[in-house]
C-alpha cells in the first residue's frame, strides 16, 4: 500500500511520466457542473473496479496479479460509491454513462494480433496510464477547486490513484522486466501526450 509520503512524490507530473500537462484551464471549467463532473468520474471508479475483475478472469494463472488485484477492485467499487454518496449529499443525479474518448484512443495503441501473454503487458501500460492521468487531473482539483470541502476530496482519490499507478507499472516490470516494459511505456507515454493535445477541454469528462 503507498503511503502519503510517496503519493505527494508521485503527483507531480514528472514523477507520473507524463508528457504533457493538463490545461490548467481545466478546473475552472469542470467545476461548473459539479454534476457532470462526478457522474463522470463515478463511471470511471466503476469502470476502474470493472477492468481489475476482467483481468483477473483474463489471467488467472498470474498470482501475484490475482492476489493484488482483488483488493483493487474493492478499493475502487467503494470509491464509487464514495462519488455516488457525495451526488446524494448534494441532491444530485447520477446520470447516463458517456462514451469515453479518451480510453478508447488509448486503448487503440494497443497492439493487436498478439500472443495472450503479451497482450497482459499492453493491459496492464494502459491501466497504469489512466491511473497516472486520473491520478494529474485529481492533483489539479484537490489543488485548484474553489470549494475548500472538495479540496479533501479529490486529495483522497489522487493519493489512492498513485498508488494503481505503482502497483500496474510494477506488475508489468514483475511478468515482462525492466527494460521490456520502459520501452513500451515510453511508446505509450509518447502516444497519450497526442491525445491530450488533440482532444478538447470539457467540462464533463475527468479525461
Ligand atoms: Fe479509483
Ligand atoms: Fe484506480
Amino acid at each position: 500500500m503507498i503511503t502519503e509520503k510517496k503519493a505527494a512524490e508521485l503527483e507531480s507530473v514528472q514523477m507520473l511520466g507524463l508528457k504533457l500537462p493538463t490545461d490548467p484551464r481545466w478546473v475552472r471549467i469542470a467545476e461548473k457542473d459539479l454534476e457532470e463532473i462526478l457522474t463522470d468520474h463515478a463511471y470511471c471508479e466503476q469502470k476502474a473496479a470493472m477492468s481489475c475483475i476482467s483481468l483477473i478472469s483474463r489471467f488467472p494463472e498470474y498470482e501475484k496479479l490475482v492476489d493484488e488485484l482483488s483488493p483493487i477492485v474493492t478499493e475502487e467499487w467503494g470509491h464509487f460509491r464514495l462519488v455516488l454518496a457525495e451526488m446524494k449529499k448534494r441532491g444530485y443525479q447520477l446520470g447516463r454513462q458517456r462514451k469515453d474518448e479518451y480510453v478508447n484512443e488509448l486503448r487503440s495503441f494497443m497492439r493487436t494480433g498478439i500472443h495472450r501473454e503479451e497482450k497482459l503487458l499492453e493491459e496492464l501500460l494502459c491501466f497504469g496510464l489512466i491511473e497516472a492521468r486520473s491520478c494529474e487531473r485529481f492533483r489539479l482539483l484537490s489543488l485548484h477547486i474553489a470549494e475548500e470541502e472538495l479540496k479533501g476530496f479529490y486529495h483522497r482519490f489522487m493519493v489512492s490513484e498513485a498508488g494503481h499507478y505503482v502497483l500496474f507499472l510494477d506488475l508489468a516490470r514483475t511478468y515482462f522486466g525492466k527494460e521490456k516494459t520502459e520501452k513500451r511505456w515510453k511508446e505509450f507515454l509518447d502516444f497519450e501526450a497526442k491525445i491530450m493535445e488533440k482532444m478538447e477541454l470539457r467540462a464533463d469528462r475527468m479525461h
